[in-house]
């Protein structure tokens, strides 16, 4: 079916006419959309379960109208607006000099192809207020939804938008809101409320997405888990200011949603200019997160430019724990050697190469390797690790700018700030054309906004990829950004769109460079810098512990592939805790793995150890960068089990994860969900062998462990195993093959003895 553009006129609010379109129904893995035209407002009737081939007359499911209220019933529009009723949060707020405040937005034309791309484009306009809004839906295999809305101003006057938000109704089985929050190496925790009339709202104003971002917002049914309940879930793929919202309004109605957050009158549009939102990301599950989970994650994997689209993920040395800004070549040259031959194939040379930078009080900004510390340039430590077979990966941190470094000395105008030149120029000294905001890790922002600016950095990022075989960035972003101006306006919003410009453009000068997005770790996670980057780095903290739930929530969204997960020392530089080998491999292996580790001095057993970590990822990242990823609702607090099963269902590898003393002496018999009911499969617990003491405190290990077992998929999800008793903070790998068959994967995995 393919509507043609209606050309409706925006005309006054009447009820169903024989004009209006037929109702905007997307489908697609058990995932519906419903829209509604009989108002002359597209309206969104449902988003959520898969209703079924055929919809009931749909004009008789008109709402009541209450006592003591609008004399009409209350449409909750594509853009909620108070002129069809709406009370809860507005979906644009906007104006033409204090005027044309309130719009009245009329369909005006239905692009639709709800066939196999399942997508439209819907356009609305108010011909008074001068605005028109085009929103794109796309709702993709998978079950993900794509929103956004592009607002134009038509009017012969500036008009400001305020804010333009997306929203998708909620299901009233909804009663809890479930979302994320963080710092500094604690990114992405949980927390849950109970849903109750009002707005719940997570506000972003770090200038960049926030160690403290809500990567997803969720609301569901009582008690939603991992595997059951009802769940609709919603993330914006920005990494500027933002906000995420539930509304609850007084007339029983959920909506959940997002919008950029703008500065004052950050977005004022020339006649003729339009202000294009972020794409706001929607699923809807009735098997719990996991289903919201395997929506994403379909999402991703799908595009053609997905890093596991083109080669496995090679494992990764990243030196910043090992030397931090120690930059010496026969120490560099040496970790390239052991990496090499522990079968490392990424070797990242960190922060500290650059002109100036011997600690980070100084040189950001100057782009050019430091020539005191590298007299031959990067290229004796290049061809060293190139010529070990790995690639070559380089730090850099573009956006920012230390007031001590030859950049901001030739150019103070360049550093962002909220006041510029003027008297409060003057006052702030000979660095500054204005006044600054306050230093955050001894640096200020680069503002990208400026042209020159922008040419510079780009320039320098050209030149060193041009002029050095760097195969990988690691594209950091240290600071909040507060206060920032450009012009003496507002600009985090033309900030992040010239950041993602320079992205693109370097992209496309050099489509081979894969780029990593740092941000102190991850306050830089979100789908809008995922579009222009290959992987995140989750946190700072290598702490196993910590990245248990790290990585769990983080992987609700992003897919292990592209989230930077390495073995750091064995006491964690960020927490002074201390986790044996085996407990940080089993974390580290259900991401993009690595190590982050200074192993030049390692014992010949460590060293055994993590090359048979290493070997064993390599096994297994097939499987881990492309099943399903399954997380069971686990009864005892202490313990975790998290796996990834192959969408064929023939294997899987589950980890169980002690994170705590539990209740219990044993854990009882562990249930591994996510499996096909009737294939038989083969169990074993490959890591840490079941002789390891550190990892088992047990008289006696269960049965299967050290030879391994055959069951059904149906048994191990319903009656599960025995497990074994760990000790806190150590988990166990368990492999799931399909029994009696399929070849035997490569690779020399530390197995029980
Ligand atoms: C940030 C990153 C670290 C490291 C340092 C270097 O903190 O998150 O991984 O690269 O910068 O200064």
């Amino acid at each position: 079916m393919n509507n043609p553009d209606l050309n409706l006129a925006p005309e006054s609010r009447t009820p169903a006419t024989p004009a209006a379109p037929a109702p905007l129904y997307l489908r697609r893995s058990g995932t519906a959309l419903l829209l509604d035209f009989r108002t002359s407002e597209p309206a969104l009737l449902h988003f959520g379960a898969d209703l079924g081939p055929e919809l009931p007359d749909l004009s008789l499911l008109t709402d009541p109208v209450p006592h003591s209220a609008l004399d009409v019933p209350v449409t909750l529009g594509l853009v909620p607006q108070a002129s069809s009723g709406w009370r809860g949060r507005p979906g644009l707020r906007g104006h033409r000099g204090g005027t044309a405040f309130s719009p009245r937005l009329r369909l005006v034309s239905v692009e639709a192809d709800p066939g196999d791309a399942a997508s439209a484009v819907l356009t609305q306009a108010d011909p008074d207020a001068g605005i028109t809004v085009r929103t794109e839906l796309r709702l993709n295999d998978g079950g993900l939804l794509q929103l956004r809305h592009t607002l134009v101003n038509d009017g012969g006057s500036p008009y400001t938008v305020e804010e333009l938000a997306a929203v998708l109704p909620v299901g009233r089985a909804a009663a809890e809101v479930l979302d994320l929050t963080g710092r500094w190496c604690r990114e992405s925790h949980p927390q849950r409320l109970p849903l109750h009339q009002g707005t719940w709202v997570r506000s972003g104003r770090h200038g960049r997405t926030g160690h403290d971002a809500s990567l997803l917002l969720a609301a569901g049914t009582p008690g939603f888990g991992y595997r059951h309940g009802q769940v609709w879930a919603v993330h914006l793929g920005w990494s500027g200011n933002h906000e995420s919202f539930v509304d609850t309004t007084g007339d029983g109605r959920t909506v959940i949603g997002a919008s950029e957050l703008l500065g004052s009158s950050e977005v004022t549009l020339a006649p003729g200019e339009s202000y294009e939102t972020p794409w706001l990301f929607a699923a809807y599950s009735d098997a719990g997160l996991d289903g919201i989970t395997a929506a994403f994650y379909a999402w991703f994997r799908a595009r053609p430019q997905h890093p596991t689209a083109v080669k496995p993920r090679p494992v990764v040395l990243n030196v910043w724990e090992a030397v931090y800004f120690d930059h010496r070549l026969p120490a560099l040259l040496d970790l390239a050697a052991t990496a090499a031959a522990l079968g490392v194939e990424r070797y990242v040379l960190d922060d500290g190469w650059f002109r100036g930078r011997r600690n980070d009080t100084a040189g950001l900004g100057d782009w050019y390797v430091d020539e005191d510390l590298w007299p031959d340039g990067l290229t004796p430590l290049i061809d060293a690790v190139t010529g070990h077979g790995m690639e070559f990966g380089l730090w850099v941190e573009p956006e920012m700018v230390n007031e001590d470094s030859d950049l901001a000395r030739a150019h103070p105008d360049w550093i962002a700030g909220p006041v510029t030149g003027g008297a409060a120029g003057a006052a702030a000294g000979p660095a500054s054309a204005g006044r600054l905001p306050e230093r955050w890790r001894h640096q200020q922002v680069l503002d990208l906004v400026n042209p020159e600016a922008w040419q510079y950095i780009y320039d320098r990022l050209d030149a060193l990829l041009s002029g050095n075989r760097i195969s990988y960035l690691k594209w950091d972003q240290n600071r909040d950004l507060t206060e920032m101006g450009h012009d003496g306006r507002p600009s985090v919003h033309a900030q992040t769109r010239a950041v993602y410009r320079l992205l693109d453009a370097l992209r496309e000068a050099h489509p081979d460079v894969e780029i990593e997005s740092c941000s102190s770790g991850g306050a830089r996670v979100d789908l809008g810098i995922l579009e222009r980057t290959d992987r995140v780095w989750g946190s700072d903290c290598n702490d196993a512990l910590e990245r248990q739930t790290i990585q769990r929530w983080t992987g609700m969204v992003v897919p292990p592939e592209l989230v930077g997960s390495h073995i750091g020392p064995t006491r964690s530089h960020t927490t002074a805790r201390t986790h044996d080998l085996s407990f940080r491999a089993v974390t580290a292996i259900f991401g993009h793995f690595g190590l982050e580790w200074d192993i030049r001095h390692l014992e010949s057993a460590e060293r055994d150890e993590l090359a048979g970590a290493i070997a064993l990822f390599k096994e297994y990242r097939g499987l881990l960068h492309s099943g399903r990823m399954v997380r069971a609702d686990e009864p005892d607090p202490a313990l975790r089990l998290h796996g990834v099963v192959a969408h064929d269902g023939g294997e899987a590898l589950f980890a169980l994860v002690s994170v705590a003393t539990s209740f219990a002496e044993i854990p009882g018999r562990v249930c591994l969900p996510g499996l096909d009911p009737d294939t038989r499969y083969r169990v074993e617990a490959v890591y840490p062998a079941a002789t390891d003491r550190g990892a088992y405190l047990q008289t006696a290990p269960p049965g299967w462990l050290a030879g391994g077992v055959e069951a059904t998929g149906r048994f191990l999800a319903g009656s599960g195993l025995p497990m074994p008793v760990l000790n806190p903070e150590h988990g166990v790998l368990l492999s799931v093959r399909r029994a009696g068959g399929g070849a035997p994967h490569s690779g020399t995995p530390v197995r029980n003895s």
